[in-house]
């Protein structure tokens, strides 16, 4: 069954996804929308897209449009998604997936009052490595984890773009940290009861560097760090009873880790990815037998992560204008 695919907004990862779709047997886009029908008209042409709206609404109401793709910034992606929603379609959504859990929880309403599919795009919960790091550690590959240790910090210098702007909810942590902080809720398969984090804050008010310790109900302990003043080495490293794990960077779309057992040799595993591919690849394959939301990142999941986010935070300093 092909799905007809509509992209809201034109930016960086509009442009990731949209090469991405490409490369799937049963996605179509059909249309992309943005705030400026120049900046719809470039992407279409960039992408040989049939329909370029020169607005969000527009594209929500086109009935060729199954399912949209929401690429804004954070600030943006709880009216976007709610508005497709309540107009019939399926909704695979950013991260963070909102500002707050508020935000998020408004957005799962949308979705089971119109019985429509919505799913956040944590593609690295869906990356074929990181589906096998997470099975080896299941089965017991490293005896009982320990400790899950991931940072991700880039330079991002420029103080007008969304990352720095508080009105767009930005910061290292829903752009970055986010992922250091989820994947050990991925690979753990638990969130943490507990957290602890610091942070220095940009002038703008929101957070340029956060580091900070997560505690899990099975007894494993997460570290975290993000930035967006200085690039990290973007990798991740576990550690269990019985061994530990080593991911390459990027770890966020690892396509090689290595396990070194206790007294035994290490083993270097090495899968290669598709990038987004695998994430959309798992909601047509959702939508198309019947499920409203993902069995890998549930729509729980993503509140337990809006909560978690909005706690870290909160210990932070870090209030969005929308939220005063
Ligand atoms: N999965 C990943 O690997 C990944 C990577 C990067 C980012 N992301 C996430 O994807 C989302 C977008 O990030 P991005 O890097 O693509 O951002 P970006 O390059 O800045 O593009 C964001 C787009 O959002 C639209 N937009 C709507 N209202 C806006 C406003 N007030 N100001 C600026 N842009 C506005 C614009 O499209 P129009 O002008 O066409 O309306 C703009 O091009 C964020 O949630 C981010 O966390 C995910």
């Amino acid at each position: 069954m092909t799905l007809k695919w509509g992209i809201a907004a034109t930016g960086g990862i509009a442009s990731k996804m949209a090469a991405a779709l490409q490369t799937l047997d049963d996605a179509e886009i059909v249309a992309v929308g943005s705030r400026s029908p120049e900046s719809a008209t470039t992407f279409a042409n960039k992408f040989g897209i049939p329909q370029a709206h020169g607005s969000y609404a527009e594209l929500f109401a086109d009935p060729n449009v199954d399912i949209v793709y929401i690429a804004s910034p954070h600030s943006h992606h709880r009216d976007m998604a709610v508005a497709a929603l309540d107009a019939g379609k399926h909704v695979l959504c950013e991260k963070a997936f909102a500002v707050n859990t508020t935000e998020a929880t408004e957005m799962v309403a949308a979705a089971r009052r119109n019985h429509r599919f919505l799913m956040e795009a944590m593609w690295t919960w869906f990356i074929p490595g990181n589906v096998e790091l997470k099975r080896r550690i299941a089965d017991g590959a490293i005896g009982k984890v320990l400790t899950v240790d991931a940072d991700f910090a880039l330079d991002i210098s420029a103080t007008n773009g969304r990352h720095r702007r508080a009105d767009l909810a930005g910061g290292a942590l829903l752009d970055l940290g986010i992922y250091p902080v989820t994947f050990a809720c991925h690979v753990l398969d638990e969130y943490p009861d507990d957290v602890k984090a610091m942070g220095r804050l940009t002038e703008s008010g929101v957070d340029a560097t956060l580091a900070g310790v997560a505690s899990f109900p099975a007894g494993a302990l997460s570290t975290f760090q993000t930035s967006l003043d200085g690039k990290s080495g973007l990798s991740a490293r576990i550690v269990g009873t019985a061994g530990r794990i080593e991911v390459e960077a990027p770890f966020w779309f690892a396509s090689a880790f290595t396990v070194y057992r206790s007294g035994g040799i290490a083993e270097r595993v090495e899968i290669s990815n598709n990038g987004l591919a695998h994430e959309a690849a798992h909601a047509m394959e959702r939508i198309a037998a019947g499920h409203l939301e993902s069995d890998v990142v549930t729509l729980d999941h993503s509140l337990q992560t809006m909560r978690l986010l909005d706690e870290i935070r909160a210990q932070v300093g870090v209030i969005y204008p929308s939220e005063t």
